[in-house]
């Protein structure tokens, strides 16, 4: 098993390990990969077309699945679909904002990303990958993003003392992302050491 590598890890109080990967998160060997997907899950470019790619249409037919069932996911929302021939056993399409400026876009991705985490809770996930949603095509300034989505993860395991999450990746295949995630890692850590 060839993990992507890990160029920074915080432990949170509880024990649980966030870490920042730099690399493909469909070669992540987890328990589930977040998606950044849209409303529909129509899963065409960025990491959503990366993950159907390798993990295979069913993901897509999943998704659809999913979508005639329910109606289409609400941004800032998330559903689960199974993770076809990749590693991870899940793919959980969390749906965050595109980027307008409006002002709500934080709450928004903050919700996505705690909406995932919940999601991976309720299928007993232990170990969960994911990239900075709404960072890519939806134009979400990438400082923020990084930042809303490590404050999401902590304030998660804050408000969920029984989570049974143990790792968090933070995975990016871009390098300017995967210094953002980490200088928010060392932000934090400096703070924790206060
Ligand atoms: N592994 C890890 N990170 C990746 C990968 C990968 N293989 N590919 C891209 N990224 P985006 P969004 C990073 O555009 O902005 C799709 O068409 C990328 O560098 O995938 O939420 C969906 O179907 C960026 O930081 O997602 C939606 O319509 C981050 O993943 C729409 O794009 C998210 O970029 C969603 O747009």
């Amino acid at each position: 098993m060839v993990q992507n590598q890990a160029l920074f890890t915080y432990t949170t109080e509880a024990g649980q390990k966030l870490h920042v990967v730099h690399g493909d998160i469909t070669s992540e060997h987890v328990d589930a990969i977040v998606n950044a997907a849209n409303g529909s899950l129509a899963h065409g470019g960025g990491v959503a077309g990366a993950i159907v790619r390798a993990g295979g249409r069913v993901i897509q037919e999943e998704s659809d699945a999913w979508v005639r069932r329910h109606g289409p996911v609400r941004v800032g929302d998330a559903a689960i679909t199974g993770g076809g021939r990749l590693p991870a056993r899940y793919v959980i399409h969390a749906v965050g904002p595109v980027w307008r400026g409006r002002g709500d876009e934080a709450a928004l991705l903050r919700s996505a990303v705690q909406r995932a985490l919940a999601l991976a809770d309720s299928h007993d996930v232990r170990s969960i990958a994911l990239p900075a949603i709404s960072s890519g095509i939806f134009g979400f300034p990438k400082p923020l993003a990084t930042r809303v989505i490590w404050d999401a993860v902590l304030d998660y395991f804050a408000e969920h003392p029984d989570s049974g999450l143990r790792a968090v990746r933070f995975c990016n295949i871009d390098a300017y992302t995967t210094r953002l995630f980490q200088e928010e890692g060392l932000r934090r850590t400096e703070t924790n050491a206060e």
